[in-house]
């Protein structure tokens, strides 16, 4: 069985005070979420207050990206995955759609990221998935495959275990169309199928698959009926406490 995932995006949101406040009203709403892990991503100023906050808590955090080089050295505002683990972190995101279509993210800086967050003993949440004309042109599939092989290029067996993949269709992401959950399961088992074939039948069955892109309370209960969906990658729905519990207390 796999336990699923309920992660918030709060990308370059919520001012420190903000931030604090929003992880301590989660803090008590979540606490009895023991069938999945919640984890949340503020900004990297904001890492080490949310995480001394949360301490002893279930509800764990994330960066939103790290750097691709693992040693430390002269790389101007870049952040080292040893760093992000330092501030409190236990996982970091990966490769957001947003990274790659404005801030020249590329398969090669998500594998060489992936590999250093692995490293730092983080959790990567690897991020794929197709833009509209992609879709509209009928490669959606071919995309995100080419997307998965080389992300997760050279990973052991052994590295497998510290990665989790986000499907987040571009086109999804907050523009309140949500994939249908059958277009979320059809994907998802294209990419177990991949990671089955580039990394194994058991890795493939053990690693968690979220969906990402217009997650809200109203469709959590459908998409995670899915038999690939292993959680989920919430956006907008995850500024505010009560309607990010909602989706994380979705059973
Ligand atoms: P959304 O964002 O839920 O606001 O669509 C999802 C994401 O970008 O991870």
């Amino acid at each position: 069985m796999r336990k699923p995932v309920i992660a918030g995006n709060w990308k370059m949101y919520k001012l420190l005070n903000e931030a604090v406040d929003t992880a301590l009203a989660l803090k008590p709403v979540v606490a009895n979420a023991n069938h999945c892990d919640v984890v949340i991503a503020p900004v990297f100023t904001a890492l080490k207050n949310v995480s001394s906050r949360l301490e002893g808590s279930n509800v764990k955090v994330a960066a939103q990206d790290c750097a691709a080089e693992a040693k430390h050295g002269a790389h101007t505002g870049e952040i080292a995955a040893d760093m992000i683990k330092d501030a409190g972190c236990s996982h970091v995101i990966i490769g957001h759609s947003e990274r790659r279509q404005h801030y020249g993210e590329t398969d090669a800086s998500v594998n060489a990221k992936t590999k250093s967050a692995i490293q730092a003993g983080l959790i990567a949440i690897v991020c794929v998935g197709e833009t509209l004309d992609q879709r509209e042109a009928g490669s959606a599939d071919d995309v995100v495959k080419s997307q998965i092989i080389k992300g997760l290029d050279g990973l052991t067996v052994a590295d497998t275990e510290r990665i989790i993949i986000a499907y987040e269709p571009v086109w999804a992401i907050g523009t309140g169309k949500t994939a249908t959950p059958e277009q979320a399961q059809e994907m998802h088992g294209v990419i177990r199928q991949t990671v089955a074939e580039a990394h194994g039948n058991e890795v493939a069955e053990r690693v968690r698959i979220l969906y990402g892109g217009s997650v809200k309370p109203d469709n959590i209960v459908e998409l995670m009926s899915q038999e690939d969906v292993d959680g989920a990658l919430v956006g907008g729905a995850s500024l505010e406490a009560e309607s990010f519990a909602k989706i994380v207390n979705y059973r």
